[in-house]
């Protein structure tokens, strides 16, 4: 079993150290901010995802977390899991990949800096002739990318689709394929340009597929179809396959929408137009502001109605609000005057402008003029109640992620207009 090495204790680098550790590595995790190590030293965890408690408890004394650089000396592999957020150009800010090469202490022995990191096709080199530069010959480059969706990110680092290893030498890729060998997983191997371009690409891909269906949602709806149906016949084509046909208020999220505005920055860098990126990111753009329009067909003017928000995080399963399609529509409906009441079962909301927060969602439809699903927490599955048809104001349902069946919820007294779904005739200016 190897000694490994991980920078950054943020949610991709406490995934990657927890799930080695549980694979039988000796892990120690260095982080710079000194209340989160003080915090997983207590056996706490910083953010919500499934699985970690255990394997925090699990993996304890294979685990350890520490500010200090130099207890990684004697580490064989360092695996860089630090945060590449957008700079104002839109380019990935490497500043604090720099900085973990600036603070590697003196190797004991041969290693090899293994980059989890999301960052640009190139950077590899750049980090090579910066790593030569500082005299680390001898210390191997790794590209390896994680491809962890939040709330899953356990399950996808221990049964993985396929594990990218990106090296210039050889013998650097076999070591860093050893550790994952226990997975017994499909491993692709590649040189370092290659798999940093595989882990933009399949993000690219994936949010192009979102944006599809988000589009052939609204023509369903101005033609009648119901993309629901349309998805799964769709989906049925073994060619194209079911996943991320879900047509829905758009993608938000710490990937997406930060790592298709680097690829599209990237290849504009290198002098290329990527339009097809760039219509992807406008249509995400628009299909959150879309609620806004629904809401409007139902009650006409929103100044002064109420509003339930319900799911606030970009997704089910996590309490990330980062990019989180609830914020677009809380400023949306901030400016048009709105009441808003924001419920979420995890999130704590951070960031809404203008949102009440409430605890239940008996507290967020009280009264209200519209229920919007923002989030498709399980919870709201049931969101059709006579119960909360009585509390409501006015019984009018959007469901942005076609939660709800929409004849049993309208057969239950409510009005219910999903995404791309066939809806009755709209009533404007109901007051
Ligand atoms: C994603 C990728 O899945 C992962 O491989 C990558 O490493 C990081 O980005 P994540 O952001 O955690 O992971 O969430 P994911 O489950 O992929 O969903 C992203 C967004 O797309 C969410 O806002 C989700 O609601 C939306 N989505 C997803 C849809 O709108 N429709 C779909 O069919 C699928």
């Amino acid at each position: 079993m190897a000694k490994v090495g991980v920078f950054g204790a943020g949610w991709v680098g406490l995934v990657t150290g927890a799930c080695l550790a549980e694979l039988g590595h000796d892990v120690v995790v260095r982080d710079v901010v000194p209340a989160k190590i003080d915090a997983l030293n207590r056996g706490e965890q910083p953010f919500h995802e499934d699985g970690i408690p255990d394997l925090l408890a699990r993996n304890r004394e294979r685990l350890r977390f520490t500010l200090e650089a130099s207890e990684l000396a004697d580490r064989e592999f360092l695996f860089v899991c630090v945060d590449t957020p957008p700079t104002p150009s839109g380019d990935a800010d490497l500043s604090r990949v720099w900085r973990v090469i600036d603070e590697l202490p003196a190797l004991a022995g041969h290693a090899t800096l293994v980059m989890k990191s999301t960052v640009p096709v190139g950077t590899g080199e750049k980090v090579r002739n910066g790593l030569d530069e500082r005299g680390l010959q001898a210390l191997g480059y790794v590209s390896n990318p994680e491809f962890l969706a939040e709330g899953t990110a356990v399950r996808d680092f221990m049964h993985p689709d396929r594990v990218v290893i990106g090296a210039s030498e050889a013998a650097d890729g076999d070591g860093v394929a050893a550790l994952y060998a226990p997975l017994e997983a499909v491993i692709l191997r590649c040189d370092v340009k290659s798999a940093e371009m595989v882990k933009l690409a399949a993000n690219a891909a994936l949010m192009t597929r979102i944006s599809f269906i988000n589009e052939i949602a609204n023509v369903c709806e101005a033609t009648g179809a119901d993309v629901v149906k349309v998805a799964e016949g769709v989906g049925l084509d073994r060619r194209l396959g079911p996943h991320f046909l879900r047509a829905g208020i758009g993608y938000g999220g710490s990937c997406f929408p930060k790592d298709s505005l680097a690829l599209k920055q990237l290849a504009s860098n290198s002098g290329y137009h990527f339009q097809l990126l760039a219509a992807v990111i406008e249509v995400n753009e628009l299909q959150k502001r879309r609620v806004i329009g629904k809401l409007k067909a139902h009650l006409g003017s929103l100044q002064g109605k109420r509003i339930a928000l319900l799911g606030l995080a970009f997704k089910p399963g996590t309490d990330d609000m980062r990019e989180a399609p609830s914020l677009v529509l809380a400023a949306r409906l901030h400016a048009e005057g709105a009441e808003v009441r924001g419920w979420d079962p995890v999130a704590d909301g951070s960031g809404l402008a203008g949102v009440t927060l409430v605890e239940t969602v008996a507290e967020a439809v009280a009264g209200a003029d519209a229920a919007v699903i923002v989030t498709e927490w399980p919870e709201l599955a049931g969101l059709a109640s006579p119960e909360v048809h009585a509390a409501m104001a006015n019984p009018v349902i959007i469901d942005g992620r076609n939660l709800l069946d929409p004849a049993a919820t309208r057969a239950a007294g409510f009005v219910y207009e999903g995404i791309g779904r066939p809806a009755p005739a709209r009533v404007a200016g109901t007051d």
